[in-house]
């Protein structure tokens, strides 16, 4: 980082800067681990490099198929340089086979693949504990227009469609992953934020042992151990991948 660059904003995995240029960020990202709205903190060594490669990765992918994102390139070993948007207040999250708060919720099995990939918005909002809303509550909380909202769950879906995909080269079953979006200067609405093991759910194709195959923040959020290794893997797969 440069001396004279300006923290803009600190989040629980990464911190922002700002550049010379206002429309160009830096985004930092960090070890540092929390899980269940902070409750529980840790550290996850060379996360912050791992999450930064398997981010960029991703995210010139997506770029590749026609998806709009925030990034412009790779600076440093974990720190990006990304295009400045104001990022909608909503977590986004397609899921393609039932895991965590959709088990907790409906009592579906885990691992029960859905009939069709589903999307859910929360709100983005940690003292709220960032919140599932229901259609009406996102048309009341107005953090997006109604155009913005299908523009952004049709590009969830598109997401989807290519990072399972990717995934499945790789020898990975992407469960689950939420995702943010932002509006760029002119409106245009990016990918933005990051995907990576603490973002998604990634289970190894062909390894029936439900926790063996865990590839992901769940290892930190369980206690499941072996959580530098599954992030390495990822990376391996991903870097080396299809
Ligand atoms: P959930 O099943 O706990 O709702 O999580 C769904 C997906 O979203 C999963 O891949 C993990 C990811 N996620 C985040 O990236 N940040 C969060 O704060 C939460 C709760 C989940």
């Amino acid at each position: 980082m440069q001396d004279s660059s300006k923290k803009i904003y600190e989040g629980k995995a990464k911190i922002i800067y700002e550049t010379e240029n206002p429309d160009v960020l830096i985004s930092y990202f960090k070890d540092d681990a929390t899980a269940f709205n902070a409750q529980k903190r840790g550290m996850i060594v060379g996360k912050g490099e791992m999450n930064c490669r398997i981010a960029s990765h991703l995210f010139q992918l997506l770029e590749s198929r026609g998806i709009d994102t925030h990034y412009i390139d790779r600076l440093t070993a974990n720190e990006m340089l990304i295009k400045a948007v104001e990022i909608v207040p909503l977590e986004v999250i397609v899921r393609n086979i039932a895991a965590g708060s959709l088990c907790k919720q409906t009592g579906l099995p885990e691992g029960l693949h859905l009939p069709q990939p589903i999307v859910e918005y929360c709100y983005k909002s940690d003292s709220l504990g960032d919140p599932l809303l229901t259609d009406d509550r996102l048309a009341l909380l107005n953090v997006a227009t109604p155009a913005e909202v299908a523009t952004i769950g049709s590009l969830a879906r598109r997401v989807n469609e290519v990072l399972t995909d990717f995934f499945a080269k790789c020898g990975i079953v992407l469960v689950d992953f939420k995702i943010e979006f932002g509006r760029d200067r002119t409106g245009n609405i990016l990918l933005a934020d990051e995907i990576s093991p603490d973002s998604c759910r990634l289970w190894l194709a062909n390894e029936p042992d439900p926790v063996l195959r865990i590839l992901d923040k769940d290892r930190f959020r369980r206690d499941l151990g072996n959580v530098e290794g599954a992030y390495r893997e990822v990376l391996r797969r991903v870097e080396g991948g299809a």
